[in-house]
């Protein structure tokens, strides 16, 4: 259907025009198309040209059935016609399509659209494609074309627009002959290969059209050349992901239509200049995160009426915040974190900025109290202020935002837990709550009524040195999967009800001051038994994304960590049901016993701490079967006998068993045939592996997408 419908686009004009959607006009369309089919029957050297690009693919899929000689071509897969019959548009998307473009889709003269984008496309692009007088539109993205580009000396008439050449495998410098060449071009996308050399600077030398540039991904270095405040229609420029340094030419800013302006993980210096930065009254995206930008934010930045989205994240940047920020309206996302900023975050007047979803200032040096006027956000989803020197007291206004569900306040000195807790956990929208390293040395509150946090997923209240008992209220947070408490002054036992808490995979309690033994219903926790992971869907904020892409394989692990309490008893043999863990840390406590063989059916284990215990009798040899286990820790026990040598343990430092008077083994100083000899092995094997690396195996075994959302969470929790 949508095949002979689609000739007609062109049919009444050569050139694409979206047809509106009016029935009558359909009718009177169809009707034409009725009278007028005959005629677009495909042309003899377009049916050959087509046939020789066939000819160029070693792998077609799908294409070879309607692809064939002798038949109008017209008809054929993808391509379009027009009433007489020459073929103007191909549109080939992921197909599947592999081999290489044959140079005869440049005998197409009446081609003017060419899309291959999502095939596994390979070798060069034709010149013939570049030379085209005819095609208007060339996507050859996300194929794996590669080489370097060609070097056009003159192609007086191309008729280039948009040419997408964006995600391929393109290495070298992109010959200015050739951009010069193309001076109908609106918008050239080079992303995502490995461009080098300077931008070039005659970029917009004679296109007046010239509108989009994306260059993001690429490998270009030096400075952005100011020629491009000779670019007049210049709406998106994109060279994020690069390594250009030197800063912001002055001229950019002179180029009013600019709408995006992206240049993040670079080397960019310098300033905002306050004269420059009011100029660009269209901005809607400005992103120059990850530079070294120093310099205030200035007060001109209100006079960017459309401005959305402003990343100034990890720089160097200063200063207090512009009131005039409370200007820029239309404001969804604000990341100013990991830089120097300072004062009082209420020079800005929140209130006026309704649209606005996300903040991030973490990592600066705000003081004074969370402004009352962030509270009328009502659209906010995710708020982050840790790591600043913020005071004071949560407000209730808190609970107006209505969409929140990410609220990070770490590492600032808020006070009262009490009246923290009782306010957020009204919050009905609340995922992560992340508040550690507040609220120093009060207690953890109790309630005898508890009714909130429906939805709290993950919860931090580390590091506060609080003192008091884990409490029951925690009972009731059933969505929970992370739980940190490690570092409080927290003390009695961990209660019974905690394998109630069915989807918890993620529990810190270590550096606290807990008694008791350890329960039997901790060997039972649900999601510590089962190696299915449960897919959290949360949405989370976009603006994470280039993070998560960079952090794409580490995830949270399934971990019980009750290290540095005094815990006391043996350790559970019921420990083998808790198939899932990943990551079990026992050290520093006073237990004693054995170690339970059914450790040895744990096999997803990477690390296990059992160090600094009163463990007695041999280590079981059933470890020997944990293939994962890469960090292993038994150190200053009572253990004896041999140390095992199968498995993982040829890999694992003598200082993972000193500290052990009565263990031997061929590679420890205390042998097993001299028992006298047991001097303590202080070898430090510097064999330590970091956490990510735990988290990536875990990411790889259980696949990414599961852990996408832990990681963020992971991210949320140890970065607060
Ligand atoms: C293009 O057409 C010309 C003339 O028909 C022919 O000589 C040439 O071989 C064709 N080129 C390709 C690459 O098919
Ligand atoms: C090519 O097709 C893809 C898939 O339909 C589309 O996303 C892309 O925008 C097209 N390219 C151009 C330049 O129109
Ligand atoms: C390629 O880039 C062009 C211009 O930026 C854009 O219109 C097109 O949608 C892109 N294609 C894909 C598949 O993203
Ligand atoms: C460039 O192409 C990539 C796909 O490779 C796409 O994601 C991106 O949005 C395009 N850039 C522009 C500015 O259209
Ligand atoms: C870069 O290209 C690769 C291969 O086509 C693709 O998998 C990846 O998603 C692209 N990255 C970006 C940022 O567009
Ligand atoms: C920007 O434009 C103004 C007037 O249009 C001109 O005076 C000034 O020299 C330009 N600045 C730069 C840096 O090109
Ligand atoms: C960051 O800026 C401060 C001044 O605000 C300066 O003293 C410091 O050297 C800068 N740091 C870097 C790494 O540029
Ligand atoms: C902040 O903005 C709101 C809404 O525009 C306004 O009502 C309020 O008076 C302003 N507050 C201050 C301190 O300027
Ligand atoms: C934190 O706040 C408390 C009480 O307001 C105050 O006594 C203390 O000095 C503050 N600590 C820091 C590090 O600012
Ligand atoms: C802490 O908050 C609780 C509950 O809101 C309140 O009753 C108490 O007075 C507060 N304590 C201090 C020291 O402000
Ligand atoms: C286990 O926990 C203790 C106490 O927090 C800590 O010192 C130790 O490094 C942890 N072990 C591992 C392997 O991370």
């Amino acid at each position: 259907m949508e095949k002979t419908m689609q000739p007609l686009q062109y049919s009444c004009n050569n050139r694409k025009i979206e047809m509106p959607h009016i029935p009558l006009l359909s009718v009177a369309l169809v009707l034409f198309l009725f009278l007028a089919s005959p005629a677009s029957s495909c042309k003899e050297e377009d049916s050959s040209s087509l046939l020789g690009f066939l000819d160029g693919l070693f792998r077609v899929s799908g294409l070879s059935t309607s692809w064939q000689k002798d038949t109008n071509c017209c008809l054929w897969e993808g391509i379009i016609c027009n009433v007489d019959g020459t073929v103007t548009n191909i549109s080939l998307v992921s197909m599947g399509l592999e081999g290489h473009i044959s140079p005869s889709l440049g005998n197409l003269t009446g081609l003017l659209k060419l899309n291959l984008s999502g095939n596994s496309l390979s070798g060069g692009l034709p010149r013939e494609l570049l030379l085209s007088s005819s095609i208007t539109v060339l996507d050859v993205s996300f194929n794996k074309l590669n080489g370097e580009f060609h070097e056009l000396q003159s192609t007086p008439d191309s008729a280039m627009k948009v040419m997408n050449i964006s995600s391929n495998l393109f290495t070298g410098y992109f010959p200015s002959t050739t951009l010069e060449s193309m001076r109908n071009l609106a918008a050239l996308n080079m992303s995502n290969n490995s461009f080098t050399g300077e931008i070039p600077s005659t970029i917009c030398v004679d296109k007046p059209l010239f509108a989009v540039l994306d260059l993001s991904y690429n490998q270009f270095h030096g400075r952005i050349p100011p020629e491009l405040g000779n670019c007049s229609s210049l709406a998106v420029i994109k060279a994020g992901q690069n390594q250009l340094s030197g800063t912001l030419p002055a001229e950019l800013f002179n180029v009013t239509s600019l709408e995006h302006i992206s240049f993040p993980n670079n080397h960019l210096q310098g300033t905002l200049a306050p004269e420059h930065v009011g100029k660009l009254g269209d901005l809607i995206i400005l992103d120059l995160g990850w530079n070294r930008l120093n310099g205030k934010i200035p007060n001109s930045i209100g006079q960017l009426k459309r401005l959305e989205e402003l990343h100034l994240d990890n720089n160097n940047m200063s200063g207090e915040l512009p009131p005039a920020l409370s200007n820029c309206l239309n404001l969804t996302t604000i990341t100013l974190n990991d830089n120097n900023f300072q004062g009082d975050l209420s020079h800005v007047n929140f209130s006026t900025l309704s649209n606005l979803k996300f903040l991030d200032c973490r990592s600066n040096k705000f003081t004074g109290t969370v402004p009352e006027s962030i509270y009328s956000c009502s659209n906010l989803i995710a708020l982050r202020l840790s790591y600043n020197n913020l005071h004071g007291q949560l407000s209730s206004g808190i609970n107006n935002l209505k969409s929140l569900r990410f609220l990070a306040l770490s590492h600032n000195n808020f006070t009262n837990i009490t009246n923290a807790l009782q306010i957020l956990s009204k919050s009905r929208t609340l995922t992560l709550l992340a508040i550690g390293g507040n609220f120093k040395h009060e207690t953890m509150p109790d309630y005898d009524k508890f009714y909130g946090f429906e939805n709290l997923m993950c919860l931090a209240i580390n590091q506060c040195s609080l003192y008091g008992n884990l409490p029951n209220w925690l009972a009731k947070l059933k969505n929970l999967r992370g739980l940190l408490l490690d570092n409080n002054k927290l003390s009695g036992p961990i209660p019974t009800w905690i394998n109630s808490l069915d989807h918890l995979f993620y529990l810190d309690i270590s550096n606290n001051n807990l008694t008791g033994d350890i329960p039997t219903t901790l060997m039972e926790m649900p999601a510590l038994m089962s190696t299915h992971s449960d897919l959290i869907i949360l949405k989370f904020p976009i603006y994470l994304a280039p993070f998560l892409q960079y952090r794409a394989t580490s995830g949270l692990p399934k971990m019980l960590n009750l290290g540095n309490n005094k815990f006391t008893g043996v350790i559970p043999p019921k420990v083998g049901e808790l198939q899932a863990l990943v990551t079990f840390n026992l050290s520093f406590n006073n237990l004693h016993g054995e170690i339970p063989q059914s450790i040895g059916s744990l096999t997803n284990l990477q690390v296990l701490d059992l160090s600094y215990n009163s463990l007695t009798g041999a280590i079981p040899s059933a470890l020997e079967r944990l293939h994962f286990l890469s960090k292993f820790n038994i150190s200053s026990n009572d253990l004896e006998g041999a140390v095992p040598t199968g498995g993982q343990f040829s890999t694992f430092p003598d200082s993972s068993f000193s500290g052990n008077p009565k263990l031997c083994s061929p590679t420890l100083m205390h042998h097993c045939a001299s028992a006298d000899a047991a001097p303590v092995s202080t070898i430090s094997t510097g064999q330590y592996i970091d956490k990510v690396i735990f988290a990536m195996a875990f990411g790889m075994f259980f696949g990414v997408g599961v852990l996408y959302d832990q990681m963020v969470l992971y991210r949320y929790i140890n970065f607060g």
